[in-house]
């Protein structure tokens, strides 16, 4: 499986990379807007820190908006991924892209016949949102089951990028569906090696040694 980290923040992407498990990065128009920073910018600081996929979304929703956008991202470095919103406008980017050989994410994805449709259209990612689907009362991962069994049925190619992850619990049912590749924020990464027992455990290896031994 693999990690992105889903923020704009560039202090957050050194720390995650320094990790050494951060396989990519997924911005979005929002995260950008919290940063208050040039999007290029930072996309550009972001591609020299980490070296796998990096989403860059477009903010046009037309489609020769988006096409105009992602000429201009996709210059920013290799890595960098168009990120598009799953309309019409935005699978005719896709398809129109994907055959240039630009790699897209196709974002916003609440049903999975958004997935089906993007993954026809070359997509190398999709992006369903499984926070904001448990946000309106419905489950989340009932999206990323029904994506993971329609790609598997047919051998889409396109990853399943489960995005819009609140938890630790959300990392644990992706790992298990088989999503491809999770986006979460700087706080889950964290959580996702937390355990009480581990500290407790610690302190307890810790202080017998030096009762012990001294120190
Ligand atoms: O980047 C898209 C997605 O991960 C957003 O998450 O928490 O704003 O629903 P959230």
């Amino acid at each position: 499986m693999e990690l992105y980290i889903d923020t704009a923040n560039i202090n957050e992407i050194k720390e995650a990379a320094a990790l050494g498990v951060l396989d990519g990065v997924t911005t979005n128009p929002s995260l950008i807007a919290k940063e208050g920073v040039d999007y290029n910018k930072r996309l550009a600081e972001i591609c020299e820190v980490v070296k796998g996929p990096v989403s860059a979304e477009v903010i046009s929703t037309d489609y020769a908006g988006m096409m105009k956008e992602a000429a201009v991202k996709r210059k920013i470095a290799d890595n960098i991924v168009i990120k598009l919103p799953i309309t019409i406008d935005g699978l005719k980017a896709c398809k129109a892209l994907s055959d240039d050989g630009v790699r897209t994410n196709m974002t916003l994805c609440f049903q999975p016949l958004q997935a089906l449709m993007v993954a026809k259209a070359g997509a190398f990612l999709v992006s369903p949102f499984i926070g904001r689907v448990d946000d309106v009362g419905e489950d989340g991962m009932d999206l990323i089951n029904r994506i993971r069994q329609i790609y598997d049925n047919y051998g889409f190619t396109t990853k399943l990028l489960a995005a819009s992850i609140r938890h630790p619990k959300h990392m644990v049912d992706c790992a298990l569906a088989g999503a491809d590749v999770a986006t979460v924020p700087m706080s889950v990464i964290k959580q996702m090696l937390q355990h009480p027992l581990t500290d407790t455990g610690l302190k307890k290896f810790v202080e017998d040694y030096k009762k012990a031994f001294g120190g």
